[in-house]
């Protein structure tokens, strides 16, 4: 158990996902955790819900804690700092989930000297198989990451890059990245109906394929084409789908979406910074 208080400022879908996983794995207690909402019937539901305290003060909150967790919308950002900048102290560790929303931006809305990780949860970290990306600002040591790497694994795999430049490139393909594979799994499980088998049958074959695909990837270490060759038996049936798998240009589609949303991401973060 982490011998830290924190407080979850923003308790909707991240934070409240992110508040029930910390109390479920035991990585911090009730007395230990506290979250903020806007607006009071909110708070009351929440918590209701978690049983920690929910309140509408910011302040209170990030005063009474040790670390502090920005789960608001990018849009509320600098409102929410510009409160929260007085009571700020350099022992605080603050921790931003918040996409499009840069390292910087935040230090610069801060005191000097506040250590501030960025960080990018994705939506399967609500049952412990996210994936985190950490990307640490300028006044961030070993501790820091630590720390928080200590709350990300509670809700599945951590890792850390130091190029906030590319936090964009991680939130189009772990942070979008679920979309995506739920289409793949939906279009799979249709193309199971369409040669007969029952939906939810064709939908568990569909998620189950991918999921074991996916941990062979993370298991093994081998490349997924080496994979992939595994399976393509000579003049066998897979190497017909991959053909109709490239006619319909599924690689192309999902490079161009990671990149699509990679330079969405970009346009956001200019967006909110110039506010
Ligand atoms: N959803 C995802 O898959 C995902 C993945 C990675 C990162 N993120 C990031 O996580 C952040 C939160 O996203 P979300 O989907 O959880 O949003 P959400 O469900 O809309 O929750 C936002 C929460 O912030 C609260 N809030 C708004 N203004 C506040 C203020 N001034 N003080 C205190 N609390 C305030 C809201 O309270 P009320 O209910 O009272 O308004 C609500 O509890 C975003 O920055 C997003 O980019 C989301």
């Amino acid at each position: 158990m982490l011998n830290k208080k924190i407080a979850m400022i923003g308790m909707g879908k991240m934070g409240g996902m992110l508040a029930s996983s910390l109390l479920k794995k035991g990585v911090v207690n009730s007395d230990q955790l506290c979250g903020t909402t806007r607006q009071e019937a909110s708070a009351i539901k929440s918590q209701n819900e978690y049983g920690i305290r929910v309140m509408t003060d910011n302040v209170k909150a990030a005063e009474e804690s040790d670390v502090i967790i920005l789960a608001v919308k990018p849009q509320s950002m600098a409102l929410v700092l510009e409160y929260l900048k007085p009571v700020i102290r350099k022992d605080h560790l603050v921790i931003s989930l918040a996409a499009a929303t840069e390292t910087k931006f935040i230090e610069d809305h801060l005191p000097e000297g506040i250590p501030v990780i960025r960080s990018m949860p994705n939506l399967p970290c609500l049952i412990g198989q996210g994936m985190t990306v950490l990307c640490p600002g300028k006044h961030v040591e070993k501790e820091h990451i630590d720390l928080a790497t200590s709350i990300f694994t509670a809700v599945g795999r951590v890792d850390v890059i130091d190029r906030d430049d590319l936090m964009d490139a991680v939130t189009a393909v772990s942070g979008s990245g679920p979309a995506y594979g739920y289409i793949i799994i939906e279009s799979l499980a249709e193309g199971g109906v369409k040669v007969g088998l029952p939906r939810s049958l064709a939908t568990t074959l569909a998620a189950q394929t991918i999921l074991g695909a996916a941990a062979m990837v993370l298991e093994t270490g081998q490349h997924p084409a080496q994979l992939k060759d595994m399976v393509t038996t000579p003049a066998g049936t897979t190497v017909d789908g991959i053909m109709a798998l490239e006619e319909g240009g599924v690689r192309v589609a999902l490079i161009k979406a990671v990149e699509s949303a990679t330079l969405k991401g970009k346009e956001l973060s200019g967006e909110s910074q110039s506010k």
